[in-house]
């Protein structure tokens, strides 16, 4: 128990992280029947029957089917402070969050209603932990070209609000090649630029992410182990990858936490974050996924320097990461 305060207290940035995945049962269950949306699931007992995965597209199917539960700016400011207050007891200082506006403004919810609300989620959380935080929109890659362009179109009046760019959904059929303008005309825009890379998709895939989208940080990047010379770019680049072990555990990503690449990458010298991408769908909280590795061996030294790369490889200012240090 003392290790759990000392994996706690290690300052920490959260990279890998979608608002929409921190959506727990409870609340999703409280804000249909706020908002008269009907779900399939008339009680907890059978939703939490549903939480049982096969790969990434079994879970992006419930994660998808119960945003539709998300309708008005006080919904997201409520999903908003939960995470901060559940990641502020975990130590973290600084979260850079994903949200998938494509998703929102398909089932008729206005960007700026899910902005607003996360905005004020963020500040009033803020206010309360100390906690800072900004956003990166994410481009769904299963949904058209040219709903992500439509999306930059609104992104424009609002590009203030936002940290970054970021690509999320299904891999494997959806290269980052896709998108490879939606992003340079997001660049031009002033966003940072993260992607999905490697989670099911190939090493290839990771590759044009850094190429073709000019990413900054690769989120999970499990596949780039594959490719030796691959991993001799990152180190070199010194990219961070933002790692996900509950993730990749409950999404069979791999059988065994011990098949992940992470030893594998510390040792070559890459930049490895540990995060908890979708916390209320894979069991734990971004403190749950430090402990899990804690438990199969890493050591509180490789924690702290995950926790490290962790705020040297987030967006924030140069003070604030002096500060966090
Ligand atoms: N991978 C891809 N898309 C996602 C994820 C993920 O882990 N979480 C939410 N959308
Ligand atoms: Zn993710």
């Amino acid at each position: 128990k003392a290790t759990v305060e000392m994996l706690r207290r290690m300052p920490k940035a959260e990279l890998h992280l979608h608002i929409e995945g921190t959506l727990e049962p409870e609340l999703a269950l409280r804000l249909a029947r706020r908002n008269g949306v009907t779900l399939p699931w008339k009680d907890l007992g059978t939703l939490r029957q549903q939480y049982e995965f096969s790969n990434l597209q079994s879970f992006l199917d419930l994660y998808y089917q119960l945003m539709g539960v998300l309708r008005t700016a006080d919904d997201f400011r409520d999903l908003m402070l939960d995470y901060l207050d559940r990641a502020a007891a975990d130590g973290v200082r600084h979260a850079e969050i994903f949200f998938d506006p494509q998703v929102h403004m398909a089932n008729g919810i206005s960007l700026d209603t899910v902005m607003d609300g996360l905005i004020e989620g963020l500040r009033i959380g803020g206010e309360r932990h100390g906690i800072t935080g900004s956003l990166i929109v994410c481009i769904v890659r299963d949904m058209p070209v040219d709903s992500a362009e439509a999306l930059l179109d609104r992104i424009a009046l609002r590009v203030g609000d936002l940290v970054g760019i970021g690509l999320d959904s299904a891999e494997v059929g959806y290269p980052p090649s896709l998108f490879t303008k939606v992003f340079a005309r997001a660049r031009r825009m002033g966003l940072r630029v993260v992607a999905h890379a490697g989670e099911e998709g190939p090493a290839d895939y990771v590759g044009e992410a850094l190429d073709l989208l000019r990413a900054e940080r690769i989120d999970h990047g499990c596949r780039a182990i594959d490719d030796e010379t691959l991993v001799g770019r990152l180190v070199k680049a010194r990219v961070p990858l933002t790692m996900c072990p509950l993730s990749n555990l409950r999404l069979n990503v791999v059988d065994d936490l011990r098949d992940l690449p992470i030893r594998r990458y510390l040792d070559a010298g890459v930049v490895v974050t540990v995060n908890s991408d979708d916390p209320a769908y894979f069991g734990g909280y971004i403190g749950d996924n430090y402990q899990a590795l804690y438990d199969i061996g890493y050591t509180l030294e490789d924690l702290a320097r995950c926790a490290r790369a962790s705020i040297t490889g987030s967006f924030a200012s140069e003070t604030r990461q002096r500060a966090l240090l």
